[in-house]
């Protein structure tokens, strides 16, 4: 038995791997769960075969009472500061005077993740300790907690034939959120949200409970060793070292890169400071090295920072202004959500005007006040953020602010569950909630009537056109001639474009009827689950928390959408208007891309899993890396790095959104289907 155990967790440590370290697995989903799924059954079967560095032990553990405090073997320096190319520069004038004359010197670039650093320690290949910085001479333990990253390498070499470590191994690595787990974290986070992912990443790793860090989604980079006992030697420069790690399994950067001199790595770092947005986590900076790791060691250190290294930081995205208002947009099912009008601020190129503050707690725990001075953020193409206010530079005229207690729009008295932030219009006839109501009913996502903006939305309620969503199929170009700015095409077309999206699938009416926490995603796996509006209305919360990737609270507000009688008059006047309530089966639909397997990169004009629902609605497979049986890579913006070298390397055919689309009306017509050359 216990060779089993052994052998499914050799399988299991080498297919998390290829899976989370590689983002290349190489077996399906299913496979892999039923690997977990056997090791589970043994190891509850035998419990005395459990060890620490099992597979099954990421879920994490009950609380401790504290971390207790870990000395480091060796110091955990931090950097100095370079904010322009001159300070590179500058920099490596005054390290070539601490060196022989002409001392050779190349550099590695890497990204400057702005997480959280650790300290992993590894015996005879077992992750035996893990650690904060702290004060850099000694941190807080965190076993436990680390052991739940799933990059995290529990045992190394990740399979029999990688390179044997020493028997004892300290690396230093960085754990950190990606800005789309964050976001995503953020949304679902019902009570305390975080202000940035270094916050969540933080937040994440202190938790006294380990369970709960196990389901945080984090991430983690290695790049140095801190100490290395016996044999083999160590590397002998720091692009060995990286390329080591990631021959043991750890996780390095992928945009790191070995250059023989500074001004390659000058404009390689300043490449990046220019589309930074493109890197999936938040860097501050990058981290120029001396390559050679014994000429860093000789330059020694100033205060706690080594001079062998420094950070060459991207220009700064946040900036201080004046709040000079905080008022209320009211969301499409009535959610009450603050925003910030601030005095006009220029960050990286772009005036801000505005800011989401997120919701009342948010202004509550940071304290922020109108006439307040305030940390604005400004990353890509978020919407720029209040991080929190300066205190120091308060007159003691700003004023606290107090959430609202009626809606701004219909004046009717708001509500707040007591369990959650957020506050509501409940007034169903509320105009501001039916106009986000019907604009999210047209949106791309859900019906995609593109005739149908915001602007003509307030005019349809405006006029009492229509009262719900399902009053637009009712709508006739005589009612809409006399509105402001509506000639007779334009009218035509809002009703042709309205008509149209009665031939939209069922999970995008699913969508588009706005039942909380219904996004596509839920809404197409509902669709699929209950195949029809009639069934998911008569099911219970039981059976709707048992579908894959349905929770309770998604149960709750599907069942609590249908309770109410104006909601089944809705389902009723859409019946009657021919929207499609079912859903059309597999076969039914043309199967264009059948056979065919694809991989998304890159960002798209929707979410990936939309975009992966869509493929694979019309018979296509979608898989999360690029092999041989590929055969098209459908890229966005700011493709990945990985999957394109891949795709380029197999010369797998590269395709864009609006090819794909072509691609399935072509084959739809029964045309030969036909790999489309590579661009
Ligand atoms: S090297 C002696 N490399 O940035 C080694 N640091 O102020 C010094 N960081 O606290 C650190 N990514 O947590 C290094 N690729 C990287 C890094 C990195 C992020 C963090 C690190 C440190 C801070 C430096």
């Amino acid at each position: 038995m216990l060779k089993r155990v052994k052998e499914l967790r050799e399988q299991i440590r080498y297919h998390n791997y290829r899976y989370y370290v590689l983002a290349d697995p190489i077996i399906s989903d299913g496979e892999y769960d039923a690997l977990l799924r056997e090791l589970r059954q043994l190891e509850t079967q035998y419990p005395e075969l459990v060890s620490p560095d099992s597979p099954t032990q990421r879920a994490g553990a009950p609380p401790a009472a504290e971390f207790p405090r870990v000395e480091h073997p060796a110091p955990i320096l931090s950097l100095d500061n370079a904010a322009a190319g001159d300070d590179v520069r500058a920099w490596r004038e005054r390290i070539a005077k601490l060196l022989p004359p002409n001392t050779p010197l190349g550099f590695v670039a890497e990204p400057k993740i702005d997480g959280l650093t650790v300290v992993l320690h590894y015996r005879e290949g077992l992750f035996t300790l893990g650690a904060t910085r702290g004060d850099g001479v000694a941190g807080e333990e965190i076993t436990a907690n680390l052991r739940t990253l799933r990059q995290l390498p529990l045992r190394i070499p990740p399979h029999p034939d990688g390179p044997l470590p020493p028997p004892y191994l300290v690396v230093r690595g960085e754990a950190f959120m990606t800005v789309a787990d964050f976001e995503r974290f953020n949304q679902q986070q019902e009570e305390k949200t975080f202000a940035n992912p270094r916050n969540a990443a933080a937040g994440s790793l202190r938790q006294l409970d380990s369970r709960i860090t196990a389901r945080r989604p984090l991430s983690l980079f290695c790049y140095a060793v801190v100490y290395w006992e016996g044999e083999p030697a160590p590397p002998a420069t720091q692009w060995e070292t990286l390329q080591y790690l990631q021959a043991l399994g750890f996780p390095v950067a992928e945009a790191s890169r070995r250059f023989d001199d500074l001004e390659g790595a000058i404009r390689y770092s300043e490449a990046w400071g220019e589309k930074r947005d493109a890197l999936p986590y938040e860097a501050d900076g990058m981290v120029i090295k001396v390559d050679e790791l014994r000429v860093a060691e000789e330059l020694g250190t100033v205060g706690r920072a080594p001079r062998g290294a420094i950070a060459f930081k991207f220009p700064a995205r946040e900036a201080t202004t004046r709040l000079l208002d905080i008022r209320v947009n009211v969301g499409r099912i009535g959610t009450l959500t603050p925003y910030a009008v601030l005095e006009p601020i220029s960050i990286g190129g772009v005036t801000v005007r505005r800011a989401t503050l997120h919701n009342f707690p948010y202004i509550a725990e940071r304290d922020i006040r109108v006439g307040d001075r305030v940390v604005v953020k400004r990353a890509g193409d978020v919407i720029p953020q209040i991080v929190g206010p300066v205190k120091d530079v308060r007159s003691g005229d700003e004023r606290p602010y107090e959430p609202p207690t009626h809606c701004p729009v219909c004046g009717e008295p708001a509500d707040s569950a007591p369990e959650e932030v957020a506050r509501y219009c409940v007034n169903a006839a509320c105009p501001a909630q039916l106009v986000r109501r019907i604009g999210h009913f047209a949106s791309r996502g859900a019906m995609d009537i593109t005739t149908l903006g915001e602007k003509t939305a307030i005019q349809l309620v405006e006029e009492g056109l229509v009262q719900d969503v399902a009053d637009l199929y009712r709508l006739q170009a005589e009612d809409l001639v006399d509105l402001e700015g509506f000639a007779e095409k334009k009218a035509a077309n809002l009703v042709d474009g309205i008509a149209a999206s009665r031939e939209q699938p069922f999970s995008r009416v699913l969508t588009g009827l706005g039942i909380r926490h219904v996004g596509a995603t839920v809404a197409e796996l509902l669709a699929r689950h209950f195949g029809s509006l009639d069934a998911l209305a008569a099911a219970t919360e039981d059976e709707l928390a048992d579908v894959a990737g349905v929770g309770p609270r998604i149960a709750e507000a599907v069942v609590e959408w249908f309770r109410r009688p104006r909601h089944r008059q809705i389902v009723e006047k859409l019946r009657q208007a021919g929207v499609r309530l079912v859903q059309e089966t597999e076969e039914a639909r043309p199967q264009p891309l059948a056979g065919l397997a694809f991989v998304i990169t890159g960002t798209l004009s929707r979410p990936r899993e939309d975009v992966a629902a869509w493929i694979e609605a019309r018979g296509g497979k979608v898989t999360g890396s690029v092999s041989a049986k590929t055969d098209y890579l459908v890229i966005g913006e700011n493709p990945g790095g990985t999957k394109y070298r891949k795709a380029a390397a197999l010369g797998v055919a590269m395709i864009d959104e609006a090819r794909l689309q072509e691609l399935t009306a072509a084959t739809t017509k029964g045309e030969q289907q036909l790999r489309l050359p590579l661009e």
